[in-house]
Order: C-alpha cells, then sequence, then structure tokens
C-alpha cells in the first residue's frame, strides 16, 4: 500500500473563499485505490508557499505520491508547474503527455494546462488543473501507469515484464 499527499493550490481556497471539491474527490478517489491519504492541504498560489510544501512531503514525510491540483494555467498566479520544476530530479513527461492528449478528446482546451510530473528522490509528483471536471476526467486516464509506476519507484517491482 502506497502513501499519498493532496495539494491544493488555491488563493481563493486558502482565503476560505472557495469550497473544496477538488481535493476532496483526489483524497477519495485515491483512498478508494488503497492508498493512504496522509494529508489534504489547501495552499495559496504563491511559488514559494508550493515549493516548500511539496519539499515537506518529498523530504521530511517522503511520502509516496503527491498529487497537486490547481494553479496549472495561465494566470499570473498559476506557479505550481514552477514550484514543481524546482522541486523534481527526474521529469516525468509522458504523464502529462497522455493527460492532455486524453483529456484533448473531451476538451481542447486541456491543453491549456501546464501540469508537469516528476520524481524528488522516491516521491512521484503529479499536478493536475483545478477545476472538478478536469480533476475527474484527468484521474480516469491514469489507469493502471500509477500503481506500476510507483511500484518500479519504491522497488516493489524490479521488473515490468
Ligand atoms: N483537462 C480536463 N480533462 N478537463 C478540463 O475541463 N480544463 C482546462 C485544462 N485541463 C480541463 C482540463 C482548462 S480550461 C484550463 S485553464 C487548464 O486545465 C488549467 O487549469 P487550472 O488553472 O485550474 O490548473
Amino acid at each position: 500500500m502506497f502513501n499519498a499527499a493532496v495539494i491544493v493550490c488555491s488563493d481563493k481556497g486558502a482565503k476560505g473563499l472557495r469550497v473544496d471539491t477538488s481535493g476532496e474527490y483526489i483524497k477519495e478517489f485515491l483512498t478508494d485505490k488503497k492508498f493512504e491519504v496522509l494529508e489534504k492541504v489547501i495552499i495559496t498560489d504563491d511559488l514559494d508557499t508550493i515549493k516548500n510544501k511539496l519539499l515537506y512531503y518529498t523530504d521530511e514525510i517522503e511520502v509516496d505520491l503527491i498529487i497537486t491540483t490547481g494553479g496549472t494555467g495561465f494566470s499570473p498566479r498559476d506557479n505550481t508547474p514552477e514550484a514543481t520544476k524546482e522541486v523534481i530530479m527526474r521529469e516525468v513527461p509522458g504523464i502529462g503527455e497522455m493527460l492532455r492528449a486524453e483529456s484533448y478528446k473531451i476538451t481542447p482546451r486541456a491543453y491549456l494546462s501546464r501540469g508537469i510530473s516528476g520524481i524528488r528522490n522516491r516521491t512521484l509528483i503529479i499536478n493536475l488543473p483545478g477545476s472538478l471536471n478536469a480533476v475527474k476526467e484527468n484521474l480516469s486516464f491514469l489507469g493502471d501507469v500509477l500503481n506500476h509506476g510507483l511500484k518500479i519507484l519504491k522497488l516493489v517491482d524490479t521488473e515490468c515484464g
């Protein structure tokens, strides 16, 4: 069983001006998939705030998986991919490629998400867009990829065959 943390990047959410449904959905989704969700936090879109929270989960808690939601678009306050880039050691471009390609079949706006994925130490970080629909759709596309990738990363499996 893997553990996980969910980070909701939203200025409005952090100020209590928006009810978080996306982070809650991610938490339920992961729990259904037998992940132990250690925490869900709602933080502002500040780059340093996001970066420090990512580092807290990767380096202090050493979680297996971090899923972020929000802050991947074009707004000047959308800093999640930049914060993620600053902490990852190895990029995993295929996850973002796959999520955008599958999401495009639902909405061309999928390509407006700049979300990235990558690995720091033994933690996989995945950026998802902020809206509930986008989160539901993106999670549905991850399928077996998430578990298989984590098994290799955590040395639970050493063979892909
Ligand atoms: N992906 C899916 N699957 N479904 C969506 O509705 N919305 C897009 C895109 N990705 C969307 C999606 C839109 S409209 C935007 S602006 C970007 O994600 C960025 O969203 P964010 O700024 O909330 O992170």
